[in-house]
């Protein structure tokens, strides 16, 4: 399968405000993350709250600015283009957010929010969008009736199926899907799970698809990435990642999942400030393997298995 998004070396900090102008600590969301997407796949990436996933997510898609690393895009390096230039590759990459309600604006009809995207980008005339809007509507399981509603009028599943359709609406080849269901209900969950594994068949779609939930996560994903404090610590794929996992974190982490068959492994302590992440291993504080040398020494990415299996662990 070819690579569609070569993410290399990324780094995303965010400066901590705290009034004191000698602070100069930042929070260290994402930090030196390189992996790679295959065009047609869902990558599914994971980790507790607050270890980068959705900043990674933004950052890959230019929705945040980098401050090192780089993104190539279908062989295009995004750094390298020009306004004009980016806002066209911007068409090829959407975002689908976690609340619906907050990511779709309340005072506007759902056909205009449907519209914009192609008000924003000056795409079809006023009859194609029309049309086009409406299709997308259908598409996604909704009707004409819901074109002249607002969000407020809809529920949860159906404001997610309005941002789904938005983010289809100028035909992208990668949409990241943040927590895109984390906020409905189990049933409807299932609904716009299926909606978008149907949606990625007709389309030929790519989704990095983020979430805390390892459950849903093992239901879509073809490759898996984990994330722990701002770092990748195992990628591979689906059945490497959910069968023989090698990074301590990733399987302390897979045996909270329900009826999995292994023994729940409780880690001791909380996850440390990102502003101030442990020096060598960001994990040794709550490993129970570690040793000497992870406390010094950074483990890096290597390789472990087959079909691009990787983990940063110096134990093996
Ligand atoms: N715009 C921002 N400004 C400052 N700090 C931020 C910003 N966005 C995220 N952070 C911080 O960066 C770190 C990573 O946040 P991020 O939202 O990427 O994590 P996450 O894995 O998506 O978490 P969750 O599962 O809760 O959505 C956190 O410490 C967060 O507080
Ligand atoms: S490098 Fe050491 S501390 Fe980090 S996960 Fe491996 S064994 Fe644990
Ligand atoms: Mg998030």
């Amino acid at each position: 399968m070819d690579v569609m998004v070569q993410a290399q070396g990324l780094r995303k900090y965010f400066p901590l405000r705290d009034g004191r102008i000698w602070n100069r600590r930042s929070v260290k969301a994402v930090d030196n993350v390189s992996f790679d997407i295959r065009r047609g796949e869902t990558f599914g990436l994971v980790g507790e709250s607050g270890c980068g996933k959705s900043t990674l997510g933004r950052s890959l898609i230019s929705l945040y600015p980098l401050d090192a690393g780089r993104v190539i895009f279908d062989g295009q390096d995004l750094a390298a283009l020009k306004k004009g230039e980016l806002k066209k590759f911007r068409k090829k990459m959407q975002f689908i957010f976690q609340d619906p309600s907050a990511s779709l604006n309340p005072r506007i009809k759902v056909k205009d929010i449907l519209l914009e995207p192609f008000r924003i980008h000056r795409v079809g005339t006023a009859e194609e969008r029309r049309q086009k809007i409406r299709f997308l509507l259908e598409r996604v399981g909704l009707s004409k009736y819901h074109l002249s509603r607002y969000p407020h009028e809809l529920s949860g599943g159906q404001k997610q199926r309005v941002g789904i359709a938005r983010a289809l609406a100028l035909n992208p080849e990668l949409i990241v899907c943040d927590e895109a269901v984390s906020a409905l209900d189990v049933s409807i969950q299932a609904q716009v799970l299926n909606l978008l594994s149907d949606l990625q068949g007709d389309y030929h779609l790519t989704y990095l698809f983020i979430s805390h939930n390892l459950s849903v996560v093992h239901h879509v994903s073809d490759r898996v990435g984990v994330m722990y404090l701002g770092k990748l610590v195992e990628v591979g794929s689906h059945d490497a990642i959910y069968a023989s996992p090698l990074h301590p974190y990733t399987r302390a982490l897979l045996s909270a999942i329900p009826g999995n068959g292994v023994d729940r492994i409780i880690l001791q302590g909380d996850v440390p400030s990102p502003s101030n992440p442990p020096a060598g291993c960001r994990f040794h504080t709550r490993c129970p393997y570690k040793t000497p040398r992870c406390v010094s020494e950074e483990p890096i990415l290597r390789n472990v298995g087959e079909d691009g299996h990787l983990a940063a662990c110096h134990v093996p």
